[in-house]
């Protein structure tokens, strides 16, 4: 069967999953899959912090480098996830950032002075900021803000400036890398939606009237079927980041369903199908080309695993393209009609 890798080429869209090392090596099916489906892979853990510099100084490729020789070898793109961070990262960082600014600067030139010269021949787009703005009131996890920021140990370390010295010091090390600014919870119309959106916004323009090197913006799209979706607000939103000449992504789209599930497996699908067409035909229609999932099965997906985002009712997640057998959903057949 022709794989949504060859199916969007053709209409000029790129579709792509982040994946694990250890499975594309050890599960013959879901390498497969991922040769058939994906035409940028992205690692779901091997290119944040904890995997590449457990300690100071001290990198480590090996399983970076084992998803690139994958990518090659089936002509797939990688992209870079994360630069910066303020989740997995390893423990020493955190104490490292609080001896001042100084250090603080230090440690990011170094590591982005490693990863970078290790990745440039393989990896053009990074998402050089990760999740960097702060939630607005009435979110699941609001924080105060200063500049419209997330408070992480960066912004404690550096202040509002991190953001800047983090994208010129990419931009200087690799002059032609694709910087991107990723970010999540401004898909759906949440009460507090709009306010993160408006964030987002003003951030990036802060960022581009300075001239700040800044290529994408990725949005996330961990969607949430509660959450209800309106194409509207969210086109304008997409139609704003590219009229600041930046290029807009979808980078880790899945989707979790409502706690009340459907009564049959159908039923549960094509409602998951139907939220996923909705969303993506928007985030096409403002100029969204390329679209990542964040893993391809229900058989693999943090959905299931991670605490506070698995289902609390022990039921199994299905909101990816392909079930747990690795058969297609109703999920995979809207994106093969509407990418
Ligand atoms: C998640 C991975 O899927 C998990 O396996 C890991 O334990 C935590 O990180 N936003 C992001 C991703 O930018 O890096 C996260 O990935 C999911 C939310």
């Amino acid at each position: 069967a022709e794989g949504l890798r060859a199916a969007t080429r053709a209409r000029g869209i790129t579709f792509g999953t982040a994946v694990r090392h250890d499975l594309l090596q050890s599960d013959a099916a879901y390498a497969a899959l991922v040769a058939r489906e994906a035409e940028i892979l992205v690692p779901e853990w091997e290119a944040k912090w904890d995997a590449l510099q457990p300690e100071p100084g001290r990198f480590e490729f090996g399983q970076l480098r084992s998803i690139a020789l994958f990518a090659r070898a089936h002509q797939q793109r990688l992209r870079g996830h994360a630069l910066l961070w303020h989740v997995a990262n390893p423990a020493w960082l955190e104490p490292a950032l609080a001896q001042g600014e100084a250090r603080a600067a230090a440690v990011m030139e170094a590591h982005f002075t490693a990863v970078l010269r290790e990745t440039h021949s393989y990896i053009r787009d990074w998402d050089v900021l990760n999740e960097i703005i702060a939630n607005p009131p009435g979110s699941d996890n609001p924080s105060p803000t200063q500049d419209d920021l997330r408070p992480t140990p960066w912004l404690r370390a550096l202040g509002p400036g991190y953001l800047e010295r983090a994208l010129r010091l990419a931009r200087g090390l690799d002059a032609t890398l694709r910087l991107t600014l990723n970010d999540y919870g401004v898909e759906a119309d949440t009460p507090w939606a709009e306010a993160k959106r408006q964030r987002l916004l003003r951030v990036v323009r802060r960022l581009v009237e300075r001239q700040v090197p800044l290529d994408a913006v990725g949005i996330q799209a961990h969607l949430q079927m509660r959450d209800p979706f309106r194409a509207e607000p969210f086109l304008a939103f997409v139609q704003a980041l590219r009229g600041l000449g930046l290029a807009v992504l979808i980078t880790e789209l899945d989707v979790r369903e409502p706690d009340q599930l459907a009564p049959s497996i159908a039923e549960r699908d094509a409602a998951v199908a139907d939220y996923v067409t909705r969303f993506l035909s928007a985030a096409v229609e403002g100029g969204v080309r390329t679209v990542l999932t964040w893993g391809l099965t229900d058989r693999n997906t943090w959905l299931a695993e991670e605490p506070g985002v698995a289902r609390a009712d022990g039921q199994r997640t299905r909101g990816l393209p392909f079930d747990e057998a690795l058969r297609p959903k109703p999920f995979h057949a809207a994106l093969g009609r509407v990418l």
